[in-house]
């Protein structure tokens, strides 16, 4: 039992950063920060505000953004303090091992797979979506077989029904086109997300300084039609409207649906071992990438509901249609492109983290190190896993409905948050002297509010997505028990 919860000391942690078969060390703070951003600006924004204003809080939806901002924010200061105390790849998985013990490690690392591989197959269905439209633009269309996946989800209906497609070609082919950036090199994946972030970045940019004068404040009247609230828990609301479906409605319930937007400035600290300086400028990447983003989805959510009234907001693709709707519709074709760019740099960090992730895991023996941690001789990238990670993405974008699979990301990722959170204050109790570049401020406060908001979020979620948790972890444990708790390196050194 004492082994299942051994620890890995920070000693070891520091030596092992010194070893050899490292990463290449070219990443400064604003490559970081521009990682980060890559990683946050996505389907979120583009995508996701649509369904948050309209269905879930209306206005208030600028009260959603900067709920969720808060919990991230908290999370943040969390991840930047450990990411300067121990800046080796693995990120939360490491934290966990060095405060909680192997098991809670590895439920952390499976749980990351959700966060990063998971959540870039999601994210790879909203690209070919925006991406079959930009071809529409041009008058061009992908013939209907290749254009979705096979078969979809229908919540009304409670079932899967066929799409009559054979696979959803665009989805597979950018997980493809990505994976190949990726093996090449960080300096060829830094500089391709570089480009993509100054794309994005303009044009929301535009979004926020074109839209603001078409805002007609009559629109943020009602400011909160569904109410302040909207907090449940396991499925049953304890403050605020219920919809028909029984979920939860207001500025709370769209918090934990845009939470989506927020997720990837934690893929920050994965890169720890490719920085240059990595005790500063991870931190820095970190934060600044985070506030940057916070600043920017304020604003972005209070010209969009702004413009248009929070009940005529598309669903699909809300920020390009508010253009319509006010009579732009050339900028329709910008913030395509915008988001095309935006969910291209997304789906690179996030696949970019998950390999460094396995990597950490597998340098632990809790994965099999010939595969996981093997580092390619020129390229210095893992380049095993990476492929493996743009097959699984590629094969989950092209073939499988991921409806499903995307509430699972938010809970996953929510619970890697707090249990960094929680990690930060069993460190400071049983290491107070370890040397802390960066320290979370207001100790105990701001890791006890990280965790507190990341539960109301979780809580908030519908009630099925805890029975999914619970079943992606046990999966976890199963292989766990039948191979890491066999070939854990910290194990046998004991
Ligand atoms: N935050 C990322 C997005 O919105 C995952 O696409």
């Amino acid at each position: 039992m004492r082994k299942l919860f051994a620890r890995k000391s920070l000693e070891l942690l520091r030596e092992e950063m010194r070893g050899e078969n490292r990463l290449r060390r070219i990443l400064g703070p604003v490559q970081l920060t521009s990682l980060g951003i890559g990683c946050i600006i996505g389907t979120g924004i583009f995508v996701l505000t649509g369904i948050a204003a309209h269905d879930k809080a209306g206005p208030a939806l600028i009260g959603s953004f900067v709920v969720s901002g808060m919990a991230c924010i908290f999370a943040a200061m969390c991840y930047a303090e450990f990411a300067s105390m121990v800046p080796v790849a693995g990120s939360a998985y490491t934290y966990a091992y060095a405060t909680l013990g192997e098991l809670f490690a590895w439920i952390i690392g499976w749980d990351l797979v959700l966060e990063y591989t998971v959540a870039s197959a999601t994210v790879s269905h909203g690209w070919s979506h925006y991406f079959q439209n930009f071809l529409s633009i041009f008058n061009l269309s992908l013939p209907a077989a290749v254009a979705r996946a096979p078969f979809d989800y229908d919540p009304v209906a409670g079932a899967i029904i066929s799409t009559g497609a054979v696979m959803d070609l665009p989805a597979l082919l950018i997980a493809g086109l990505l994976t190949i950036i990726l093996v090449k090199g960080i300096r060829e994946s830094a500089g391709f997300n570089t480009v993509m972030v100054a794309i994005k970045v303009v044009i929301v940019l535009l979004v926020i300084g074109l839209g603001a004068f078409y805002v007609h404040p009559a629109n943020w009247r009602p400011f909160a039609p569904y109410g302040y609230t909207g907090i449940s828990f396991f499925g049953k609301t304890l403050f605020g409207m219920t919809a028909k479906g029984g979920e939860p409605l207001g500025m709370m319930a769209g918090a934990a649906v845009v939470f989506f937007a927020y997720i990837g400035f934690d893929s920050v600290s994965t890169h720890a071992e490719e920085a240059k300086n990595p005790q500063r400028d991870v931190p820095i990447g970190i934060i600044v990438s985070l506030v940057i983003c916070t600043v920017l989805y304020i604003a972005v959510s209070a010209v969009i509901t702004g413009m248009v009234p929070y009940d005529k907001i598309n669903i699909d693709a809300p920020v390009a249609d508010a253009f319509r709707q006010v009579g732009l519709p050339w900028a329709q074709f910008l913030v395509a492109l915008g988001a095309l760019a935006g969910m291209t740099s997304v789906m690179l960090v996030l696949m970019l983290s998950q390999p460094r992730v396995l990597l950490a895991m597998a340098r632990d023996g809790l994965l099999p190190r010939s595969f996981f941690a093997a580092v390619h001789e020129r390229f210095r990238t893992p380049w095993k896993s990476t492929i493996l990670t743009g097959i699984l993405v590629g094969l989950m974008g092209a073939f499988i409905p991921l409806r499903i699979l995307a509430e699972l990301v938010n809970i996953g990722t929510l619970l890697a948050f707090a249990i960094v959170c929680i990690a930060v204050l069993v460190m400071r109790v049983r290491h107070p002297e370890a040397h802390r570049p960066f320290r979370a401020p207001l100790f105990p406060f701001v890791p006890i509010l990280g965790i507190f908001f990341c539960l109301v979020l979780m809580f908030s979620l519908p009630s099925e997505n805890w029975l999914r948790l619970f079943i992606w972890l046990l999966i976890g444990l199963v292989i766990y028990f039948w191979y890491g708790r066999r070939h854990s390196i910290l194990r046998h050194k004991e």
